[in-house]
């Protein structure tokens, strides 16, 4: 039996004249359900962790700082992998854009995919917007001449998915003759997504991060622990 995709659920408020629609719910479970490229901005006002029962002061009374249960804290170690449960994707992204800025890396990966031209010559661009969504990343011809060869780049965080690959493939299309090459970036492919990709044409890499997130990892040691590897078919 296939499994049918989890859907979103219908939203709380729905104005369709002004396009604003409301949804409750667990923004962990929430936020993955949201089609591909449709945020343009995330707006958070995440918990502070700060009602463990302390005090302070308003209009000249002791008052107390408790605003609910959702505040509560359970400890630095709960409170740090909320944060990081929240922040992964945008953190993982940052980190392959400023890995990928090194030219020895993009030499290497351009390298390993058989791309024409040298690294040097490209420049790497972060989340850039178009017709077919937001690219994560996006490698640009630095001297254009006629036309920028443009190579972009799909960021997943966990396993990729078919959808991921009509996303890239949208890119490839919108591109047209400027686009070469397109990647799909993952922790993990499926052989269905590997055979899949192989008759598209599009370049699948593995993303390997050495460094323990439950440890807090600064950003460099992020960067400096992430290896990417080409997926060959
Ligand atoms: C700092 S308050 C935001 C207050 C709000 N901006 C206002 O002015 O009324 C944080 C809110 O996040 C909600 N919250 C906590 N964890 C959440 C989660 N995983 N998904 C969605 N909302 C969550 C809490 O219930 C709380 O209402």
């Amino acid at each position: 039996m296939t499994k049918s995709p989890i859907k979103l659920p219908p939203p709380v408020f729905n104005d369709e004249k002004h396009h604003l629609r409301l949804y409750q719910g667990d923004c962990l479970e929430l936020l993955p359900l949201l089609p591909e490229s449709s945020v343009d901005l995330i707006f958070a006002d995440p918990p502070y962790f700060l009602s463990n029962n302390g005090i302070t002061c308003h209009a000249g009374k002791m008052v107390s700082v408790n605003k609910g249960e959702w505040d509560k804290s359970r400890g630095p170690d709960a409170n740090h992998e909320f944060n990081r449960s929240w922040l992964k994707e945008p953190i993982l992204q940052s980190a392959i854009r400023q890995h990928l800025t090194i030219e020895a890396n993009l030499d290497r990966l351009c390298k390993e995919l058989q791309l024409s031209g040298h690294a040097v010559d490209l420049e790497v661009l972060g989340e850039k917007a178009l017709p077919e969504g937001h690219v994560d990343i996006l490698l640009k011809q630095r001297t254009p001449i006629g036309s920028a060869m443009k190579i972009p780049i799909e960021v997943k965080t966990n396993e990729a998915k078919e959808k991921d690959l009509e996303q890239v493939l949208g890119y490839m299309k919108e591109l047209r003759g400027e686009c070469p090459a397109a990647i799909l970036l993952a922790a993990a492919f499926s052989k269905r997504v590997v055979s899949l990709a192989n008759d598209s044409g599009i370049q699948l890499v593995r993303y390997i991060l050495d460094a323990d997130l439950s440890k807090t990892p600064t950003f460099e040691e992020i960067c400096q622990g992430l290896t990417l590897e080409r997926v060959s078919s």
